[in-house]
């Protein structure tokens, strides 16, 4: 795993987004896995931006999100199929029939789960995960427990998530107590991953992630396991990680190490 810590979250962001470039440039018709909240929308920004003024292209691109609310209808305020039309797939040249996000109002959830599976085999796998990180350690909605080779299926979400989500909705009881989400095992079957996280909320969910044990007490514990995964990080959610000098010193020494 490499530990990236930037200063600010703009950085962090555009760190990032040169990672998502690199995967274009090298592969155009790249699969990519993408995530919601408020962490990845810097990057999201940032890949539009470069699709705008630098001409970056996604017209052979294919999109899957992680996870989606059970029970909001697609153009909800909240659903992130909301989310991700007016954060990024509005602004950039996707082509629609390319872009799949789970449903959180299929009538059959087992066969949509299958389903969407299913999809990503046929697509070729995910070639870049991006990821966020939940207060709790979730990795997409793979709340504490969720087993570290789940695929994608329904989740009750834990309190610390309902919490954290209370922000967007009007009330807490709004927020929805099912959600349909990849499961670890879908995502560590990604070939790259990127975890972002911002912040003090996010320090100790980091430091168990990268320091801790594997766990299924914190999901995101479970990329310690893949080969190829990135932890891309802002100062604040850097606080609490006990080799931090370690990550800066790889990081800065780079251009000079050996690369073969
Ligand atoms: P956030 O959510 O980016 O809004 O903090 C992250 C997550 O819960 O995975």
């Amino acid at each position: 795993m490499e530990v990236i810590i930037k200063q600010t979250y703009p950085e962090m962001s555009q760190v990032a987004a040169q990672l998502v470039v690199d995967v274009l440039n090298a592969k155009p018709n790249a699969v990519l896995g993408m995530a919601t909240g408020s962490t990845p929308l810097g990057l999201y920004q940032e890949l539009v931006r470069l699709h705008k003024n630098e001409g970056l292209d996604f017209s052979q691109v294919t999109t899957f999100n992680l996870d989606e609310y059970v029970g909001l209808p697609v153009d909800h305020p909240q659903s992130y199929h909301h989310f991700m039309r007016e954060n990024f797939f509005k602004h950039v040249n996707i082509p629609p029939q390319n872009v799949y996000i789970p449903s959180g109002t299929t009538s059959n959830y087992h066969a949509f789960c299958q389903w969407f599976e299913k999809r990503i085999e046929d697509c070729g796998g995910i070639d870049l995960q991006i990821l966020g990180i939940g207060s709790d350690g979730h990795i997409a909605f793979n709340e504490p427990t969720s087993s570290l080779s789940s695929r994608t299926r329904l989740k009750t979400l834990a309190k610390p998530t309902i919490d954290d989500n209370a922000r967007f909705f009007e009330r807490r009881e709004d927020v929805p107590v099912y959600a349909i989400t990849m499961g670890v095992g879908t995502i560590l079957d990604a070939r790259k991953l990127i975890l972002l996280a911002s912040g003090n909320a996010k320090a100790t969910a980091v430091a168990q992630t990268v320091e801790g044990p594997i766990t299924s007490m914190v999901t995101a514990s479970a990329i310690q396991l893949h080969r190829d995964a990135k932890v891309i990080i802002d100062d604040e959610a850097a606080t609490e990680l006990r080799m931090r000098d370690y990550y800066e010193f790889i990081y800065q020494a780079q251009p000079g190490a050996p690369t073969t």
